[in-house]
């Protein structure tokens, strides 16, 4: 019979082996690669001193090619909750030093049980990823412990923030997790993403790649737009988990956290009113118009490094969280196309579940042209952001700068599609489409059979630019609120926001829309 001392010590003695995971050896391997172990990455993440561990002692079952030794404490996965600026958060932070932090039966109803925890009490899960995918011992246990996991990001999906962050390998399968959730983070040259590694794509396609090539932090944040976040170190993913944070409410029924603003709600911008070139062709740089107007100029950016025509991030308006879509004159002169029309998609729908008003920038020359944009979809794919647009009911306010031609003016938060408050500035050109192209089809014959073609061809466009190119048809019929001063936006945003505040709008019951997907 043990005394209460002696249980006591055993308490500490399991409490101190389970917080070894693997052992000694195997964390000295994890800090070689340069990596920090599980709970060095929670300590990092959460307010010092706040974070409360689950399922500590919890073991494997599995008898299969496990010695009893092998057990280990947690079952390779840390568990609890804890806070992130005093907010509550929970967090799963997966440990490779416990067979590769691979996924079996017990180390996911560990996970399963803070999902639910977290939608019970409507905070966001946090996910640290560091796993060698479903356990090998545990067969197809872990395939259906994985599906557990895949059921309830989906069910979670709109109600709580999901993140997600790679810090090592997360292959197979189990992608399917993070995918599912709102944001993913990954560090360069520590994480990868794949469905099928380097081996299985050489044998399968013969095509030679490594594990960065393939489904690495660049290419997840360049070229797949798999990933939102690229951090060189996982220090700094971690800090920009919290900034991510900052921004967001902790459940669909909370608001985005409200910060008292330094910066004058009336502080113009003068440099704005000198932005827009006098050559319509000319490009400008779109973020030097968002730091102008954000609160302290910080606009905390989304999938910067994909499908930069359009930008997409977070920042705040008179202490106001604001979801900012912009398209970037800079990159394709801010033409819609496949990549940015899925970008925005998908962020304009998390602002919309989270209650995060939408203030969109328009400078839009229409939709890509070309085959290989017709033949990858470019309908199916500019109509999710149409849809988007169509089903947020947050406040949707619109500054359009310069250019709104054709179908890509109704997509961008127009009054059509629900826009609350739609401003434009003087140098707005709204039509149906470029002056040059306008008149080259209507007037096609006239300026064929005319003396000089080509001194006709310019009065005409003249004469266009004067009757179209212009933001007071649309405001003549009230599609544009109010024709703006640039130097005055951010105070007009702000009063726009300030006065819908209380918006109510919804969408007729239904199960769900169909997004074309
Ligand atoms: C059990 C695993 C494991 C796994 C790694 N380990 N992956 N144990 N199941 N899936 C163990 C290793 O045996 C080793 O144990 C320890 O973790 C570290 O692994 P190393 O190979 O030494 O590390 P490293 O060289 O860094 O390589 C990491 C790795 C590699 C790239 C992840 O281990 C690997 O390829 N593992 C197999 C990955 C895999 O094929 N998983 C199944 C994918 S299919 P010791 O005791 O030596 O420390 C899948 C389907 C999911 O996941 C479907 C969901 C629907």
């Amino acid at each position: 019979m043990k005394t209460t001392r002696e249980k006591l010590e055993e308490l500490k003695r399991l409490k101190a082996e389970a917080a070894l995971g693997g052992g000694v050896r195997r964390i000295e391997a994890q800090h070689k690669k340069g990596k920090l172990t599980a709970r060095e990455r929670l300590d990092l993440l959460l307010d010092p001193d706040t974070f409360h561990e689950t399922d500590m002692l919890v073991t494997s079952r599995t008898t299969d090619f496990v010695a009893d030794g092998q057990r280990v404490l947690g079952d390779g996965v840390v568990t609890g909750y804890g806070k992130i600026d005093g907010r509550l958060v929970y967090v799963f932070s997966q440990d490779f030093t416990v067979f590769g932090g691979s996924l079996a039966e017990a180390h996911a109803e560990k996970i399963c049980k803070i999902m639910d925890l977290a939608m019970k009490n409507g905070a966001p899960v946090i996910g640290l990823n560091d796993s060698g995918g479903a356990r090998i011992q545990e067969g197809v246990v872990s395939l259906g412990a994985y599906a557990d996991i895949f059921l309830r990001n989906t069910l979670a999906s709109g109600v709580i923030p999901q993140i997600s962050a790679i810090m090592g390998p997360c292959a197979g399968g189990a992608v399917y997790s993070p995918a599912i959730t709102d944001f993913i983070f990954m560090v360069e040259g520590a994480s990868h993403m794949f469905v099928t590694g380097p081996n299985v794509v050489k044998t399968v396609t013969h095509e030679e790649v490594t594990f960065d090539q393939l489904g690495g932090a660049t290419i997840h944040n360049a070229t797949s737009g798999v990933a939102h976040f690229a951090s060189p170190s996982e220090a700094e993913c971690l800090r920009q988990i919290r900034t991510l944070l900052s921004y967001l409410p902790s459940n669909n029924v909370d608001d985005p956290p409200l910060e008292e603003s330094t910066d004058p709600i009336s502080r113009t911008a003068d440099e704005l009113d000198e932005i827009i070139p006098d050559n319509p062709n000319r490009p400008y740089d779109m973020k030097t118009i968002l730091r102008a107007v954000l609160d302290s100029g910080v606009f905390f950016e989304v999938q910067e490094q994909w499908a930069r025509n359009i930008i997409i991030g977070f920042g705040r308006l008179g202490g106001r969280v604001v979801g900012l879509v912009a398209q970037q004159p800079n990159v394709l002169a801010g033409v819609l196309d496949i990549n940015s029309s899925d970008k925005a998609a998908r962020f304009v729908r998390f602002c919309d579940c989270f209650n995060i008003p939408l203030v969109t920038f328009v400078d839009v020359p229409g939709f890509l042209p070309g085959v290989a944009q017709e033949h990858g979809g470019i309908i199916r794919h500019g109509a999710k952001l149409l849809y988007a647009y169509c089903e947020a009911t947050v406040p949707k306010v619109t500054v359009i700068t310069r250019k709104a031609y054709g179908g890509a003016y109704d997509v961008m938060s127009s009054k059509h599609v629900r826009g609350d408050i739609n401003y434009a500035w003087p140098t707005a050109e709204i039509a149906v489409m470029g002056v040059d192209g306008a008149v080259n089809i209507i007037f096609k014959d006239e300026i064929e059979h005319a003396d000089d073609p080509e001194a006709r061809r310019q009065e005409l466009v003249a004469d266009y630019q004067e009757k179209f190119a212009n933001p007071y048809v649309a405001a003549a019929r009230g599609y544009v609120d109010e024709v703006i001063e640039p130097r005055h936006t951010r105070e007009r945003l702000i009063a726009a926001l300030d006065m819908l505040k209380n918006k109510r709008d919804s969408n007729p019951p239904k199960k769900h829309g169909n997004i074309p997907l």
